[in-house]
């Protein structure tokens, strides 16, 4: 059996356990797995994933990932010439034969995903928490990104707004939090990790909604008190005086800056979120709107930045000013981090 760098291969397993929970595409897990190995995926490789990933699935996961990784996994060991574990090829043949692709081809397109956001040593010296190196998250999402309204896919600003909020978790412990487009979740149960006040997570797509209300339920152990609630919240029918009263201290938004359609109604919410009465608007007072986001298209976020200026809103792009979020997802390569911007959006100081 071939020799592996222990020390690599401490913090390189633990990313490909991750990894595979986070059904990170095939390649990711090979590379990892090849990090682990010392740039082999030698049997003693093979025997940690089938320990650590495969063996306790029972024919769970999702067929096709699995099939795919499997494939994969086993085509690249025979490129090396090493021995494939017997194990990896049995498993292969169940999933191949498994009944479940029949009820994926009827539409049972749900999977479990795990985010586990694993923290640097001295996260846990600040008072607030006391536990476990990571944070694990279980999401029910869909396989079609476009199911739900796009809300039943993780998008890799709410990655980034999560790494924000667990990197800075005095910006929101103690606030109240209002998330707009909350899709699948996460963002809300980070703000239930840093203890947020309370949390209220909206959306406009009832079967989004549907899905969020499970993944709260899935995450009970994070979540722990019924601070944490969610609401069905059109942006173009929003009635103004439900949303403001909300009186949040802090809105979120994470990647919901894509359809030009719905930019005029999603700017009126977050001016009506923003809005607190004259009297009760120190400084120190107002609400901030934090919006993570990809910029796909130029036209359609400059759109944005106008009506934003329209509503006599502020908006200031902090991504570069000290705000960087640890990266607290290292395994998860499919995520391009460099991408993401990070805006703040309050009422302009004059019309307050
Ligand atoms: C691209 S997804 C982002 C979901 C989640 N924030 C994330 O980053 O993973 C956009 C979200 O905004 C919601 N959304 C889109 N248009 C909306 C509208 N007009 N009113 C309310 N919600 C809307 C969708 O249902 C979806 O959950």
């Amino acid at each position: 059996m071939a020799e592996v760098n222990l020390e690599i291969a401490a913090s390189a397993s633990i990313h490909l356990v991750c990894a595979f929970l986070a059904m990170e595409p095939p390649q990711v897990l090979i590379s990892l797995a090849r990090v682990c190995g010392d740039g082999s995926i030698a049997p003693a490789v093979q025997k940690f994933i089938w320990d650590h990933c495969l063996s306790k699935d029972g024919l769970k996961s999702h067929g096709p990932y699995m099939k795919s990784f499997l494939k994969k996994l086993i085509a690249e060991v025979e490129v090396e010439g090493i021995d494939v574990l017997d194990e990896l090829y049995e498993h292969l043949a169940l999933y191949m034969t498994s009944i479940k692709d029949v009820h994926l081809e009827k539409g049972d397109k749900r999977v479990l995903k795990q985010v586990s956001f694993i923290f640097p040593d001295d996260y846990y010296k600040s008072p607030i928490f006391e536990e476990s190196r990571k944070l694990v998250v279980p999401l029910q999402c869909s396989v079609n990104m476009l199911e739900g309204d796009t809300g039943c896919s993780i998008w890799p600003a709410s990655l980034y707004l999560s790494e924000f909020i667990i990197s800075f978790p005095e910006i929101f412990s103690g606030k109240s939090c209002f998330e707009v487009g909350s899709g699948v979740g996460l963002v809300g149960i980070c703000l239930a990790h840093v203890n947020a006040s309370t949390v209220m997570l909206s959306d406009g797509d009832l079967s989004t909604l549907a899905n969020l209300k499970l993944n709260l339920e899935l995450n009970k152990h994070i979540i722990r008190t019924d601070s944490v609630r969610c609401i069905h919240v059109p942006w173009e029918s929003a009635n103004a005086n439900d949303l403001k009263e909300n009186r949040p201290d802090i809105i979120l938004g994470a990647d919901v800056i894509y359809n030009p359609e719905c930019l005029p109604h999603l700017v009126r919410v977050l001016g009506c979120l923003l809005n607190r009465e004259k009297s009760s608007s120190t400084v120190q007072s107002r609400p901030v709107a934090y919006i993570a986001s990809v910029i796909r298209n130029i036209d359609t976020f400059n759109l944005f930045l106008v009506l934003v200026k329209e509503a006599k809103l502020s908006i200031e792009d902090i991504t570069e000013k000290g705000s960087k979020p640890m990266n607290l997802l290292p395994y998860m390569h499919s995520y391009d981090r460099s991408s993401l911007r990070l805006f703040t959006i309050t009422m302009d100081i004059t019309s307050c």
